[in-house]
C-alpha cells in the first residue's frame, strides 16, 4: 500500500490538484478493468474509497474539478456493454435556429418548399426541448418488446431492461394502438429529484454535472435495478415506424399518445403565424427557470402530416421541424494559456486554456479561439469580437459563452482586468508538433502546418479520424491508445498510418509470447491486458468490410464529410469505379474548357460542386495517397453501396433533370421527391440524362435535350408518371 494519504483538510491546492489528477487516471483504470474487461483489480470497497476521496477534494476546491474526473463522467459502462438495436425509421437530430429572423427563414423556406400562396395556412405546434436523451420504444402488438437509445441514429444501445423499471413508461398500449409502433421522446430527470439524488449520491462519490448527464448515466447501469433507484421520466413527442397512418396533425398523434397513457408536454401549442410562434417561444424563455426540468429551446413541427411528408428530410435533420435554441449561458473567467493544436489537414487551432468556471453546470476549463485573427479580435469567423479590434492574451480576464454540446468559445475581453504585463499573442509560424512552417494562403483565416506527411500530429488525427464513430468506428483506439501506438518504439506496435492498424494483429502475433520488455508484446505493456487486446483486434477485424461511404468519409479528404460520402457512394456504388473516375478526371483549363467525361461526371452529382470533385480528384493525383489507399485496401473492403435505384419505382436510377417554372412544387421540392424514388437529379442535361421535366420558359437545357433525343415531359406527366394524381 502507498504512503498514507493526507487528511483533506490539510491539502494546499498543487497537492490537490496533483491528487486529483491521479485519481481521475487511476479511476479510469479501474472503471475499464471493472466495465469494459470484466476484471477488476480492487475490491468495491476500495474503490468506494478512491471516488469518496475525489468527491471531498472536489468539495473542498471546486475550482479543480477536471474535465476528465471521475464524478463527471457520464455513465461508466462503456458501449458494448448493451446489445445494438438497428433502428427501423433512423432517429434524426433537428436543424437549429437561434434568432427569431432564423424562425422567420425557416417559415419562409417551408412556405417556399411547399409553394403555398401567401393566403394558404401553415400551422405549427411549438413545444419546449427537453434536454434529455431520446429514445425509441417499440411496440409490437401493443407490447413494450424493446427500447433502444439514439446511438448514431441509426443503430442505437438496446436498453429495455433499464426502461421497463421507468413507472411512466406503459408496458403495454390500449386496444386503438398500431400493431406496430415506436413511440419516441425523451427520458428526463427533474431538477429536484436530481438535487435529491446528488445528496444521497453525493456519500459514494459518484456524482453528475446536470440533470442530463444524471439521466443518461441511470439508463446506462448494467443492473437494472440501480436504474430503478433513479427518478427518470419520459416525455412522448414523435414515432418512427407505424404499421398503420397515426393520423392527421402531430398535434391529434400526440394527443392519442397521452390517451395511450404516456406523458406529453404540456406547453406543446399551435400557430399559424411567425409572430405567434416567437410569442410562444418567448414565454416558454422567461418560464424557463420554473420549469421543473431542463429545456434548451423550443421544438416547431409542422403540424399537417401530408406536408410533413412532402417536406420529408435532408441528410440529418426533417424540413419540417427546427429547434430554436435559447440563447448560449455566459461566464467570467482567466485565460491561463494559449495552446496550438493541429487538426488531420494541417489546420492550427488555437485553444484558450482557462481557469475552470462553471457555465450552465458544466465545469469549463478550455475554449476555442477558432484561428490566429480571431484572437487579434479583427477575424473572419463571426463577427469582429470587438469594434475597436482588442486582442486576447494570455493572463485576460475574458467572457465564455457555452451553448448546448459545442465547444465553449470566447466572446469577449474585459479590458479593464488585463495585467500590465500582458503581452499581445504572437500565433507561430511553426508547426508546435513538427516544426515544420505554417503557412496562411491569401483569403484563408487558416494557417496550416505544412509537415504533410512528417507531421505526428497531422497524422494522429487522420488515424483519430478513421477510427472515428462515423467513419471506420473502431471501438478502442481512443485518443490515448493512438497516441500510445503512434509512438511507440518497437516497428511490432506501431501505428503510423490507417493501414497499419490492421496488420497490428499480424505483427503482434509473430512475437514470441514471453516477450517483455523492450520488445513487448502488446498483451504484455502495461495498461492493455489480454482481454483488451483480444477485444481490441476483435474491434478491428470486424471492421474489415465497410460501407464504402464510411470507407471513404475516413480518409478524411477535404470536403468530403458525411453527406458528400454518401452522395459519391451513392452515385458510383463502387469504391474501385470512384477511384478510376477520380483518377482519370481532368479538370477545366481555362474558360471554355469543360474538363472530361469523369469529371463532367463528378461534378455532375447532385450536391457535388466543382471544390468537392477538385479535393477529390487531387487527393488521388498524390503518390502517397493512392499508396496509402492501396496499403488499405490490402486489409479492408469496401462494400457495394446499394445503387440509388434500388427503390422500385418508375424512375428509379433514371438520371432526371428540372428545368424552366414550375407550377405545382418548387424546385426543391420536386427535386427531393425524385430523390426519395430513387432518381438521381442533375443540374445540366448530357448524353447520360434519361428524362427531362420542363415547365414554360425552359430554354437551352431543353433544346439540348431535344437535340440528343432525350425524352422530355411536362410537370402533369411527371405527376402521373410517378403515380402521383393529386
Ligand atoms: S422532435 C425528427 N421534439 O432534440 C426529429 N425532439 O436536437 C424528431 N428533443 O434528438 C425530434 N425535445 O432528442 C423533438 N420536443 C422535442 C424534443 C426533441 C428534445 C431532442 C431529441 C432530438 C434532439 C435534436
Amino acid at each position: 500500500m502507498a504512503t498514507p494519504l493526507a487528511p483533506v483538510e490539510t491539502l494546499t491546492q498543487e497537492e490537490a490538484a496533483a491528487e486529483l489528477a491521479r485519481l481521475a487516471e487511476e479511476i479510469a483504470g479501474h472503471d475499464r478493468r471493472y466495465h469494459a474487461e470484466d476484471a477488476p483489480t480492487i475490491s468495491d470497497a476500495e474503490y468506494d474509497e478512491l471516488r469518496l476521496r475525489n468527491a471531498a477534494i472536489e468539495l473542498r476546491f471546486p475550482e479543480l474539478v477536471r474535465a476528465d474526473s471521475p464524478s463527471r463522467r457520464v455513465g461508466a459502462a462503456p458501449s458494448g456493454a448493451f446489445g445494438q438495436v438497428v433502428h427501423s425509421v433512423p432517429m434524426l437530430s433537428l436543424d437549429n435556429v437561434f434568432s427569431d429572423e432564423d424562425v422567420a427563414d425557416f417559415v419562409a423556406s417551408v412556405r417556399r418548399f411547399l409553394s403555398l400562396s401567401p393566403d394558404d395556412e401553415l400551422v405549427f405546434t411549438a413545444e419546449p426541448k427537453i434536454d434529455g436523451l431520446s429514445m425509441s420504444l417499440r411496440y409490437e402488438n401493443r407490447k413494450l418488446v424493446t427500447a433502444a437509445t439514439r446511438g448514431d441514429g441509426t443503430t442505437g444501445e438496446n436498453v429495455t431492461a433499464n426502461i421497463r423499471t421507468i413507472g411512466e413508461i406503459p408496458q403495454t398500449l390500449p386496444k386503438d394502438a398500431p400493431d406496430i409502433v415506436d413511440i419516441r421522446g425523451e427520458v428526463y430527470m427533474r431538477r429536484d429529484d436530481f438535487f435529491a439524488l446528488q445528496k444521497r449520491m453525493a456519500e459514494s462519490g459518484q456524482t453528475f454535472a446536470n440533470p442530463r448527464n444524471s439521466a443518461a448515466g441511470s439508463l446506462r447501469q448494467k443492473n437494472p435495478e440501480v436504474t430503478k433507484s433513479r427518478p427518470l421520466k419520459f416525455f412522448a413527442y414523435a414515432w418512427g415506424e407505424t404499421s398503420e397512418p397515426m393520423g392527421k396533425t402531430q398535434y391529434d398523434v400526440v394527443r392519442r399518445f397521452a390517451d395511450w397513457g404516456f406523458q406529453v408536454n404540456d406547453r406543446m401549442e399551435r400557430f399559424d403565424t411567425t409572430e405567434a410562434i416567437l410569442a410562444h417561444y418567448h414565454a416558454i424563455e422567461a418560464e424557463r427557470a420554473e420549469l421543473p426540468y431542463d429545456i434548451d429551446g423550443v421544438v416547431y413541427k409542422v403540424d399537417r402530416l401530408d406536408l410533413q411528408e412532402r417536406l420529408g428530410f435532408r441528410s440529418r435533420s426533417p424540413r419540417w421541424a427546427t429547434a430554436h435554441k435559447f440563447a448560449a449561458e455566459k461566464a467570467m473567467t482567466v485565460v491561463n494559456a494559449i495552446d496550438i493544436q493541429v487538426g488531420r489537414t494541417g489546420a492550427l487551432t488555437p485553444v484558450a486554456r482557462l481557469e475552470p468556471v462553471t457555465v450552465g453546470g458544466v465545469v469549463v476549463t478550455n475554449a476555442t479561439l477558432h484561428n490566429e485573427d480571431y484572437i487579434k479580435g479583427n477575424g473572419t469567423k463571426g463577427e469582429p469580437i470587438r469594434e475597436e479590434g482588442h486582442d486576447i492574451r494570455i493572463g485576460d480576464t475574458v467572457i465564455i459563452q457555452r451553448a448546448g454540446d459545442v465547444i465553449p468559445q470566447v466572446l469577449d475581453i474585459v479590458p479593464e482586468k488585463r495585467p500590465a504585463d500582458a503581452k499581445p499573442y504572437v500565433f507561430p509560424d511553426r508547426c508546435p508538433f513538427c516544426d515544420s512552417h505554417a503557412v496562411r494562403e491569401e483569403g484563408e483565416a487558416v494557417r496550416r502546418c505544412t509537415g504533410g506527411l512528417i507531421c505526428p500530429a497531422q497524422a494522429t488525427e487522420r488515424i483519430r479520424h478513421f477510427v472515428s464513430r462515423n467513419a471506420l468506428d473502431i471501438e478502442g483506439l481512443g485518443e490515448k491508445q493512438i497516441e500510445f501506438f503512434f509512438n511507440a518504439e518497437q516497428e511490432a506496435l506501431r501505428i503510423r498510418n490507417p493501414a497499419d492498424i490492421f496488420t497490428l494483429k499480424k505483427r503482434q502475433e509473430a512475437l514470441p509470447a514471453t516477450l517483455e520488455g523492450s520488445m513487448q508484446r502488446l498483451d504484455k505493456v502495461e495498461g492493455f491486458g489480454e482481454i483488451s487486446v483480444k477485444k481490441l483486434f476483435a474491434a478491428i477485424d470486424d471492421r474489415r468490410q465497410v460501407a464504402f461511404s464510411r470507407f471513404l468519409f475516413g480518409l478524411g479528404i477535404r470536403h468530403i464529410g458525411e453527406t458528400n460520402a454518401k452522395r459519391l457512394a451513392r452515385h458510383f456504388t463502387s469504391f474501385g469505379a470512384m477511384r478510376a473516375a477520380a483518377e482519370a478526371a481532368r479538370m477545366p483549363e481555362g474558360k471554355g474548357d469543360a474538363g472530361n467525361a469523369e469529371w463532367q461526371e463528378i461534378v455532375g452529382i447532385n450536391g457535388i460542386g466543382s471544390i468537392v470533385a477538385e479535393a477529390l480528384v487531387d487527393f488521388f493525383a498524390e503518390e502517397h495517397n493512392r499508396q496509402a489507399v492501396d496499403d488499405l485496401l490490402a486489409e479492408v473492403t469496401p462494400l457495394d453501396e446499394e445503387p440509388v435505384g434500388t427503390v422500385s419505382s418508375p424512375v428509379a436510377g433514371k438520371t432526371v433533370v428540372f428545368t424552366g417554372s414550375l407550377e405545382k412544387m418548387s424546385r426543391d421540392e420536386a427535386k427531393a421527391m425524385a430523390e426519395k424514388l430513387g432518381a438521381k437529379v442533375a443540374g445540366s442535361v448530357s448524353k447520360k440524362t434519361d428524362l427531362v421535366v420542363a415547365g414554360p420558359g425552359a430554354g437551352s437545357k431543353l433544346k439540348l435535350a431535344s437535340e440528343l433525343g432525350i425524352e422530355v415531359i411536362d410537370e402533369d406527366q411527371w405527376f402521373q408518371r410517378i403515380g402521383r394524381t393529386d
